[in-house]
């Protein structure tokens, strides 16, 4: 496994494979690796000849200084665990490698990038894209790997692809899960282990409101979710949003289409720590 650090030499190393004609494999990181990126990485080496995956913190989709600086950085870990898994390169830059001048450019998808985590994070897709296009650019890679748990974001690298007829499959992949029913996130890390037990009950409010939603509304079902969450002692719902899992567009009823997903926001603990997660109504 190679560990490179500059864009110069992931040329060198990627233009003898290319030549070959092999098939690349793209997983992008931002470290602080876990299982769900091991499983991302494992589906990846299995499709492609080559993966590379890329572990860099893109400073350009944090909309929130603090969230940055505490981002857990562990890349000695990271690259030891994937070590283990068959990837062939692990593109680790640093920030002017990656941004010699100020990414200037500006990538808009509306209505997908304006609702849920667009409207509450300003610019956060923005830079996703940003750091997305240019790891395409310089990958060229025939598929690339996101974790479900991002559920907007597929949907926003998507419309991008779209948009800049990149020529690169997207292949999301499941969220996995600890036993607890915690959706594995690298911010996790970051949860004391009293937080994590009372993170658990994200999951398990979800999964719940799905056997709900059979007898109720919509919008009962909102309530249910908000309601049972903010009633536990040390968390908050940002949002909870109920939408079709292709426009990401609120749903009035069970009845309005036929790919429905339940995303969530909630604030977790003292400091606060921001979770993610999402659950597929149908
Ligand atoms: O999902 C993430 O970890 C990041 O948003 C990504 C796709 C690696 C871009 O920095």
């Amino acid at each position: 496994m190679q560990i490179i650090s500059t864009v110069k030499e992931l040329e060198k190393s990627l233009s003898a494979i290319k030549k070959e004609e092999k098939a690349i494999g793209l997983v992008p990181t931002m470290g602080a690796l876990h299982a769900g990126h091991a499983s991302l990485v494992k589906r990846s080496v299995e499709e492609n000849d080559v993966t590379v995956v890329s572990v860099f913190v893109n400073p350009t989709q944090f909309n929130d200084k603090n969230d940055l600086n505490n981002y857990p950085r562990t890349l000695e870990a990271d690259c030891l665990l994937l070590s283990d898994l068959g990837v062939t390169i692990v593109f680790a830059p640093t920030v002017e490698e990656i941004y010699p001048e100020p990414d200037t450019r500006k990538f808009s998808y509306p209505p997908i990038d304006s609702v849920m985590e667009g409207a509450r994070r300003p610019g956060h897709f923005n830079g996703v894209c940003q750091i997305v296009s240019k790891l395409f650019n310089m990958v060229s890679p025939n598929k690339a790997y996101f974790g479900e748990k991002d559920f907007q974001q597929i949907a926003v690298i998507r419309a991008m692809v779209k948009a800049l007829n990149i020529p690169v499959e997207i292949c999301p992949c499941p969220i996995i899960r600890e036993e607890t029913g915690l959706a594995l996130s690298s911010r996790n890390t970051l949860l004391s282990e009293e937080e994590k037990a009372t993170a658990t009950n994200i999951s398990r409010i979800l999964f719940a409101s799905v056997d709900f939603a059979a007898q109720h509304s919509v919008k009962e079902t909102h309530e249910m979710v908000v309601s049972q969450l903010n009633s536990i002692d040390g968390l908050e719902v940002e949002y909870f949003q109920i939408v079709d899992g292709i426009t990401l567009q609120p749903v009035n009823l069970w009845e309005d289409t036929d790919y429905i997903m339940g995303c969530i926001t909630v604030y977790c603990g003292a400091r606060p720590i921001r979770l993610i997660d999402n659950i597929k109504y149908k």
